[in-house]
């Protein structure tokens, strides 16, 4: 059983899907808390509603960013995860924080990476014209937005969405993409070795079609 943590910030859709897929047993996993910086955050919401421990952890009490992330590192050791997978959590993390967790901090974005990183995805691939857009699962380094890729989804446009149409397809396909990778975690066919995404044989020969891995080449 695979023990996660989530950090959010917002509405908190992908902890919605990572439930989702708990309780229909697609994922072998139990989230052990919900860590948010804003008190308001719908994520939180959908955390108590469900029974699982959760807490709003204010920014405005610490000084500097490297002290809160201090603090929440301190409520996630308490909570012994497997993982700690951020979703939608709006902040620029300190090296501190990224390097006690390495190999067990996971990240959504939603653009193909190395493609996009930072803000404003949707918008940067209508201005580019871009022929396909998805979301990546990437390891987190220090780096923004920069760590090892595990997993990514896309689709090929149309042409003509706008910003909001492209949010709601991206985020479709991050609900089905982040519980699988999750899966992949409970059942230890992927790990984080020197950086490097290292792909179980079983996992090699088993990829859904419509999932990339670009350590395996297969998009
Ligand atoms: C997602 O689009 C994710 O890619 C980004 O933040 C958003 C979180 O959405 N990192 P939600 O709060 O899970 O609905």
């Amino acid at each position: 059983m695979l023990n996660i943590v989530i950090l959010l910030s917002g509405t908190g859709s992908n902890l919605a899907a990572i439930v989702k897929a708990i309780e229909s047993q697609q994922l072998d996993a139990r989230i052990v808390g919900v860590i948010s910086d804003k008190a308001l955050a719908g994520g939180l919401e959908i955390a108590r509603s469900k029974n699982i421990p959760s807490y709003f952890i204010d920014p405005k009490a610490s000084s500097t960013r490297e002290q809160f992330d201090s603090i929440v590192l301190e409520h996630i050791k308490k909570l012994k995860p497997d993982v700690v997978v951020l979703a939608g959590f709006m902040r620029i993390l300190s090296n501190d924080f990224v390097s006690a967790l390495k190999g067990k901090l996971l990240n959504i974005h939603p653009s193909l990476l190395p493609k996009y990183k930072g803000l404003h995805t949707h918008q940067r691939v209508i201005e580019n014209q871009d022929r396909e857009h998805g979301c990546t699962v990437h390891f987190v380094n220090e780096e923004l937005d920069g760590g090892a890729i595990i997993a990514q989804m896309a689709f090929e446009r149309s042409g003509n969405e706008n910003e909001q149409q492209l949010k709601e397809k991206v985020h479709q396909l991050e609900h089905q993409l982040y519980p699988m990778v999750l899966q992949w975690f409970a059942k230890a066919l992927v790990k984080l070795e020197q950086d490097t995404l290292i792909v179980s044989e079983e996992l090699r020969s088993n990829v859904e079609p419509a999932i990339r891995i670009p350590a395996l080449n297969n998009g």
